[in-house]
């Protein structure tokens, strides 16, 4: 089940467990709760864990380590720096904090969380390299690096991965970084693998969807007041194909996220595909999405289910429209 990750010697699952929810990123959250979402998804086979200094500002990583410290060996880690924390002194401080909130000698991937371009990322790269050398990180990355950032990060240094928003309802990567990575064995791992809920089977429609999470560019900016873009979304595009999903549960007897799940699955780029839970009931549905693997019929009905929101869209990888990618 643990496959290689690209360029590293690092065995992963194929689901990644992403820790920002229990770090209170969808509202209140009891840790208890958090740490029982965690242990359920050790449980369910999982041994990546992407967490960052961001998320409750380093309480996820405590968590994490409240969790699971007693199987550090047995799990790979990933975490990241703000993009504020990118010249020398600041990124070192940040990798010092997150070993300690970790209470761990090494992070197995460290990722630049956002781009930053008023630091020089060979610079940023460099130090990331004093890190490694000092076994500090095992490998670092980026996240959310378009096509352009992407090819200035590979022309300084040995990227072993790109975290970026993938999922049926956004797929910007698609219009070119995909194959950037692609081509340079730089694994995706992507996040909001569920649409933050959306794609786990809970809304008929996206009126139904909690106001702090309709934020994203699929939404109309006039309709939810929480946007930070000014763009008119594209909910009709998007509500159809909801609709054609929700047929495609019926017609499968498979839940929504293993649909979700498994058609990122199939995307030859993808090395990770991370999902958040917030309680042990919710980490026991991921054995299931461990061992989805569709049919190429029902993928290629997912793609065009989705087709038109894509191309509504475009190629705009920042899922919240706030131009902070290229
Ligand atoms: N690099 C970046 O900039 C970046 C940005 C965002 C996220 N991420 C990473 O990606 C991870 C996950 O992405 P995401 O947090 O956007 O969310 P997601 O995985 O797309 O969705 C998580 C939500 O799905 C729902 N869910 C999950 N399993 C469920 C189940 N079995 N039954 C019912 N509902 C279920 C829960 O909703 P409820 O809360 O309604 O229960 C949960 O909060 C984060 O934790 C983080 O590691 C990275």
């Amino acid at each position: 089940m643990k496959k290689q990750f690209g360029k590293t010697d690092l065995k992963t699952s194929p689901i990644v467990y992403g820790c920002m929810g229990g770090a209170g990123a969808f509202g209140a959250q009891e840790e208890k709760d958090s740490i029982e979402a965690l242990r359920g998804a050790y449980e369910a086979g999982l041994n990546f864990f992407d967490t960052a200094e961001a998320y409750g500002d380093g309480y996820s990583e405590q968590l994490l380590h409240k969790a699971l410290g007693d199987k550090r060996q047995d799990i790979v880690i990933s975490s990241k720096p703000r993009k504020e924390n990118f010249a020398e002194t600041d990124l070192i401080a940040s990798c010092e904090r997150s070993l300690k909130h970790l209470q761990s000698d090494y992070i197995d991937i460290y990722l630049l969380h956002w781009p930053n371009r008023d630091v020089p990322l060979e610079d940023t790269i460099q130090t990331l390299e004093t890190l490694k050398k000092q076994g500090k990180i095992r490998y670092y990355g980026v996240s959310n690096f378009g096509k352009l950032d992407l090819a200035d990060a590979l022309s300084s240094g040995d990227i072993v991965a790109n975290q970026l928003p993938y999922h049926l309802f956004h797929r910007a990567i698609e219009f070119d970084v995909q194959s950037l990575c692609e081509e340079n064995n730089v694994p995706i791992m992507c996040y909001s693998s569920l649409m933050q809920g959306l794609l786990a089977g809970k809304y008929r429609s996206l009126d139904e969807f909690p106001v702090n999470r309709a934020r994203t560019t699929l939404f109309d900016h006039k309709k939810w007041e929480e946007c930070a873009h000014s763009r008119p979304g594209a909910e009709e595009a998007g509500q159809k194909a909801l609709d054609d999903i929700w047929a495609l549960v019926d017609e499968t007897g498979l839940s929504m996220e293993e649909l979700a799940v498994g058609w990122l699955k199939s995307r030859k780029a993808v090395g990770g595909v991370i999902v958040g839970t917030r309680n042990a009931e919710q980490s026991k549905a991921l054995s299931k999405l461990m061992d989805v693997n569709l049919e190429q019929g029902i993928i290629d009905k997912l793609t065009a289910a989705t087709d038109e929101v894509k191309a509504q869209l475009g190629s705009d990888i920042d899922m919240w429209g706030k131009g902070r990618t290229r």
